[in-house]
């Protein structure tokens, strides 16, 4: 996926925007494959109350530092679920006008998709099961396992070993 990424911009300075908290081993791991020059910043949304299901409400919990305008932006997210989170931070970003925005995400459920976006850029589709790990959470727990790994729910919402 770097390579690919890379390929499209050679010469720019490729501006990493992680989602926190799910976005960052996916992100250091791209950001060290990319070569050239490369910049970071994170923000903050929540889309996911406690649990597994979507809020479906999204909210800026964390805005960028620095401005995006005129920079070459890559947003770089865990997971496009809904895709509800995606389309909230694209119309946030094309409003402040960069060069270029495109979009990386480590893990698509498809079938899972409400709104009508796309990421450029993919590392697997995945069916619809809840995933932790790598980052990925349920509840602030499993983000340091080094795998990604389906959680199995037990009858009454807890996970298995509960
Ligand atoms: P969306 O707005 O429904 O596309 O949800 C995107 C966000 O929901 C991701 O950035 C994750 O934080 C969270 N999410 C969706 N599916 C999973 C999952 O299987 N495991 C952990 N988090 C998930």
């Amino acid at each position: 996926m770097a390579r690919e990424i890379r390929r499209g911009f050679p010469d720019d300075t490729l501006h990493l925007i992680g989602v926190l908290k799910g976005s960052i081993f996916f992100l250091a791991d791209l950001a060290r494959e990319l070569g050239g020059e490369v910049s970071f910043d994170f923000l903050g949304v929540s889309s996911y109350g406690k649990g597994t299901d979507s809020t479906g409400e999204v909210k800026l919990t964390k805005d960028l530092d620095v401005g995006i305008e005129g920079r070459t932006v890559l947003i770089v997210e865990d997971i496009l679920d809904t895709g509800l989170t995606l389309k909230y931070l694209l119309k946030l970003f094309e409003e402040r006008k960069p060069r270029h925005l495109r979009v990386a995400v480590l893990l698509d459920k498809v079938e899972r998709r409400i709104a009508d976006v796309k990421a450029d850029y993919t590392g697997f589709p995945i069916p619809n099961e809840f995933v932790v790990g790598y980052g990925l959470d349920f509840d602030e727990r499993y983000r340091n396992l080094p795998d990604v790994c389906v959680l199995q729910l037990g009858s009454r919402g807890k996970t298995k070993n509960e």
